[in-house]
């Protein structure tokens, strides 16, 4: 069920979006707009810009557009319903309770607080009676009472059901608290029981950018296993997204994140002053991790342990956050397993130096390359030659490559115009595969005729922005729409953001609904929303008649016919034909 568009109304009337707005991005004004550095991208020049006028914000830079529901959802990471209810609190209007279900970010708020509470009782413990010995831990591994308090550590205890009896005091079931995955359920003979997920361990809260407690981890005090247990993926918690002190490394002034394997590493270099330390909590690092991280930083200064798990973590993160553009250095642990390690051995200022000298992607692509082999030899001269050609084949940028391959020239004694001659050989091989997998790729898109790439063939942009505008055309004037309902039937936009962009739109008319932009962003994503408010932006420059809709539908249509009868016929051509055939076609575009 949706949320009424008059309680839409009126809270879209008491949010100002230039107020809201300005709690997340310092604003300039530039003529009747504002405009800022975008909260959603990293950018050095503002982008991001505020229409008070419509109470909507777009930027350029990343397209991503709304208005003051959106802005919420996508800077609080919350779904349409829970952005409403984040901005209702604000202003304090009451969620109207009737019409719509709101049991998931009803659960979701009892859990938060449940975590609270359990949070708060496992300091508790820690430091009172049953503690002492978990205390002493923590003070053995030399973290300050400083550190303890600030990262709210704790202690479970070493029963069955603690803190199944403190939350059940304070309200909560143990269904709840299994829910949260602080508890665990058994079931013998038909009889299902409840028992702490913790028991005696040392416990760290993982809190989230927005300060929510949304999980815990736990370690064992002495060598047994298994070494730490993790909360799984709750209601509130999606462990491959679980990042670990990123509500303190959020606000530090680098613009660099360190990323290390543990939990306790994170702390121990918080505490000797690098407050950019973060730890993440799932098994593989992801590119919506990587998506989520580079929303907080523009360089990510990688500090994995210095084993073979840690160097293949290493490897895989590079890949992950190159794919991304994010910028990325690589820390190596010299001397150490890993930073806890080398902070007890070695101090914060050993620590540092590793960090200033943190070795780029190539140079540990590098460094691994040589591992293992013999560079006295001629055999493992040439076997480093080998490989090190293979890393430089792929480096797109040309001085870098000019760079290491003279440094190995140098290096190995050998003449750098050999070298280069086989990186280009290599380069040359790449590209042909490169090319063959493009061309397979096309094949298997065209066959399955669902692919972009057709749709890039047989849409051309004039049709696209003719679409574009029939849809601002209805929305602008919803009494066009009986003129276009019949023509604009299905398969009639191209683009399915459109096409659902104008079902929304023509559905609302149809029932007389409101077309005010938070009811539209009410069944729209943050693409979509995007998309539209894109569009409006676009629209001053054109005149906004019935002529110019019917033109748009002409065009359309006109276009459709011409693409369909001069679509392309891929099956008699050779792969370098086909390929010089769609580059043709892209050049057109
Ligand atoms: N981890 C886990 N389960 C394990 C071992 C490790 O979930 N059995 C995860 C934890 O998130 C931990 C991280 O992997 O923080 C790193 O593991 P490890 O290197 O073993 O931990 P350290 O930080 O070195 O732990 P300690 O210094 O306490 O031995
Ligand atoms: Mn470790």
């Amino acid at each position: 069920m949706r949320i009424s568009d008059e309680f839409l109304f009126e809270l879209r009337q008491r949010c100002d979006i230039e107020d809201v707005v300005s709690g997340y991005v310092q604003l300039k004004r530039r003529g009747k707009n504002l405009v800022g550095l975008c909260p959603f991208h990293n950018e050095k020049t503002p982008s991001f810009t505020i229409y008070p006028e419509s109470g909507s914000f777009y930027c350029f830079g990343c397209g991503a557009g709304g208005e003051v529901v959106s802005f919420i959802r996508r800077a609080e990471n919350l779904d349409f319903t829970e952005a409403v209810r984040f901005l209702c609190d604000r202003v304090g209007m009451t969620m109207p309770s009737d019409g719509f279900d709101d049991s998931l970010a009803q659960k979701r708020k009892r859990i938060y607080e449940m975590n609270r509470e359990a949070a708060r009782f496992f300091h508790e413990c820690l430091l009172g009676e049953k503690g002492s010995a978990a205390l002493q831990y923590y003070l053995n591994r030399g973290y300050t009472k400083k550190t303890i308090t600030r990262f709210g550590l704790g202690y479970a205890p070493n029963e069955w059901r603690a803190l199944l009896t403190h939350l059940r005091e304070k309200g909560y079931s143990y269904e709840d608290a299994y829910e949260a995955n602080l508890a665990q359920k058994s079931e013998k003979n038909g009889k299902v029981s409840f028992y702490d997920n913790f028991r005696n361990r040392v416990i760290v809260p993982i809190i989230d950018a927005r300060g929510n407690v949304v999980a815990f981890g736990g370690r064992v005090l002495d060598d047994s296993k298994p070494k730490y247990i993790n909360t799984s993926d709750t209601p509130v918690y999606k462990k491959s997204l679980g990042v670990f002190g990123l509500n303190f490394a959020k606000n530090s002034k680098e613009r660099s994140l360190i990323l290390v394997e543990g939990y306790m590493d994170a702390i121990a270099l918080h505490q000797a002053g690098f407050t950019n330390s973060i730890a993440c909590l799932g098994t593989a690092l992801t590119g919506e991790m990587a998506h989520l991280l580079s929303r907080y930083a523009d360089e990510i200064l990688l500090a994995y342990d210095n084993d073979e798990a840690g160097h293949k973590a290493t490897e895989r993160a590079i890949g992950v956050f190159s794919s991304i553009g994010m910028k990325i250095r690589v820390i190596r642990l010299s001397g150490g397993k890993d930073p806890d390690e080398i902070l007890k051995k070695f101090g914060a200022e050993k620590m540092r130096s590793l960090i200033e000298g943190g070795e780029n992607e190539i140079e540990f692509a590098l460094l691994k390359a040589r591992d293992g082999l013999d560079l006295e030899s001629s055999d493992g001269k040439v076997k480093y030659l080998t490989l090190a050609a293979e890393v430089l084949s792929s480096v797109k940028n040309s001085i870098a490559v000019h760079v290491y391959s003279s440094r190995l020239a140098e290096e190995l004694g050998v003449e750098k115009a050999a070298i280069d001659a086989k990186i280009n050989q290599l380069k040359r091989h790449k590209a042909y595969g490169s090319q063959k997998k493009k061309y397979d790729e096309i094949q298997r898109d065209s066959l399955s005729k669902m692919s972009k790439l057709r749709l890039s063939t047989k849409t051309s942009v004039r049709s696209v922005r003719a679409q574009e505008r029939i849809i601002i055309l209805i929305f602008e004037n919803p009494d066009f729409y009986p003129t276009v309902k019949e023509k604009l039937g299905s398969g009639f936009f191209s683009v399915p953001v459109l096409e659902r962009i104008y079902t929304v739109i023509s559905q609302r008319i149809k029932e007389h609904a409101s077309l005010e932009l938070t009811s539209l962003s009410s069944e729209l994503s943050n693409e979509e929303i995007s998309e539209f408010v894109r569009l409006t932006k676009q629209s001053e420059r054109f005149s906004g008649t019935k002529k110019e809709l019917l033109d748009c539908i002409e065009v359309v249509e006109s276009e459709k016919e011409r693409t369909q009868t001069q679509s392309l016929d891929v099956s008699g051509l050779s792969d370098e034909d086909f390929l010089k055939a769609m580059e043709k076609l892209k050049n057109k575009k």
